[in-house]
């Protein structure tokens, strides 16, 4: 599995932990790292005090390399954030970028020494990303959990358009949770994969028990849009409180003032970080379908790698006599 993805961030696998707003802590992204995938500390939902504090534990943790998440227009003031980043500079490998323009960014994170990943939903994303000097893009399928392009292009679409129009590596992310969706990936042109659902069920997930709990008992369709009145695409997990929030986009459409109580940051702490799932909602993608138990991020890790390879020397092996 050694390619162009493992020799930039320096992992064995190329598998990534995606940046996991409110749960994506520095002991997840240190196990990940640790078993030879690419852990990513998220800044989303977090102070940037917090943030650092996660990073030296990611540190602390682990002696592999690791990168961080920052989803620009998320944070009220992304200054602090990058100071937090150049003072680990030296211990940061990598930076993603999602949530807003990457562009002005690029230039002075790799001045500093850093590998830029940053988010695409579109080949159009992709390609002004590679332009303005990513190193590596991310595109993520509208499967994936958490916020979603309006595009709403499917991993199975994106990738082989996204590899016609850029030369960078690209790593694939929503709906890819085992074996045989990693491979998939692999065989649209991704040269890694990124998997956010399936690191959330894992025990050094900070997220809360009943987080983990939820994702096991979900089917793929339970994986549901909030958030369509306002233009946006959020894929959470189904439950009474997403109803109510959907009653409520019924009754007052596009109305932010009404909406954002229900919709806030707050409320998904509450219900991903309390585990009270009657007041908040879940970030989850279609992939939930596949999360059968909660298990040490290196274990999820190492299933994914060893199926991946198996599925693709099966079908390697099948369909070598087309050839002949
Ligand atoms: C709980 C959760 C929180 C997320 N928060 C962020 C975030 O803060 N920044 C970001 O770039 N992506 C975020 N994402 C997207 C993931 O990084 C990843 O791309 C996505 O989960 C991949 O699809 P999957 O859910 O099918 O694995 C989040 C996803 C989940 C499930």
């Amino acid at each position: 599995m050694e390619n162009r993805v493992c020799r930039l961030l320096g992992c064995k696998y190329p598998v990534i932990e995606g940046g996991l707003a409110y749960v994506g802590n520095g002991l997840l992204a240190a196990a990940v790292s640790e078993a030879g995938g690419f852990g990513q500390v998220g800044s989303g939902g977090r102070t940037a005090e917090d943030f650092d504090r996660q990073i030296q534990l990611a540190i602390q943790h682990t002696n592999a390399p690791f990168g961080v998440n920052i989803p620009i227009s998320e944070h009220r003031d992304p200054k602090d954030y990058f100071e937090v980043v150049k003072k680990h500079a030296a211990s940061i490998r990598a930076v993603s970028l999602s949530a807003g323009n990457p562009r002005p960014l690029i230039g002075p994170l790799k001045e500093a020494g850093m590998i830029v990943m940053t988010l695409a939903s579109t080949p159009e994303q992709a390609r002004k990303a590679e332009a303005a000097g990513a190193d590596l893009v991310i595109c993520e399928g509208t499967e994936a959990g958490g916020h979603n392009g309006p595009a709403e292009l499917t991993t199975m679409v994106l990738i082989p358009l996204v590899s016609d129009v850029v030369s960078i590596p690209i790593v694939a992310a929503g709906g890819i949770a085992d074996g045989r969706t990693a491979a998939a990936a692999f065989c649209l042109g991704a040269e890694g994969v990124q998997m956010g659902t399936r690191f959330v069920a894992t025990e050094e997930c900070q997220a809360h028990n009943h987080y983990k709990r939820a994702l096991v008992d979900a089917r793929a369709e339970d994986s549901v849009v909030m958030e369509r009145s306002l233009g946006h695409v959020t894929r959470v997990l189904r439950s009474p409180f997403v109803e109510q929030i959907w009653e409520q986009e019924r009754q007052t459409p596009g109305d932010i003032e009404t909406l954002l109580p229900m919709i806030s940051g707050k409320r998904n702490a509450q219900a991903a970080l309390e585990g009270d799932l009657d007041h908040g909602w879940l970030n989850c993608g279609q992939s939930t379908g596949f999360v059968q138990d909660v298990q040490p991020a290196g274990v999820v890790l190492r299933k994914v790698v060893q199926e991946t390879a198996s599925r693709l020397q099966e079908i390697d092996l099948r369909c070598r006599s087309w050839l002949q």
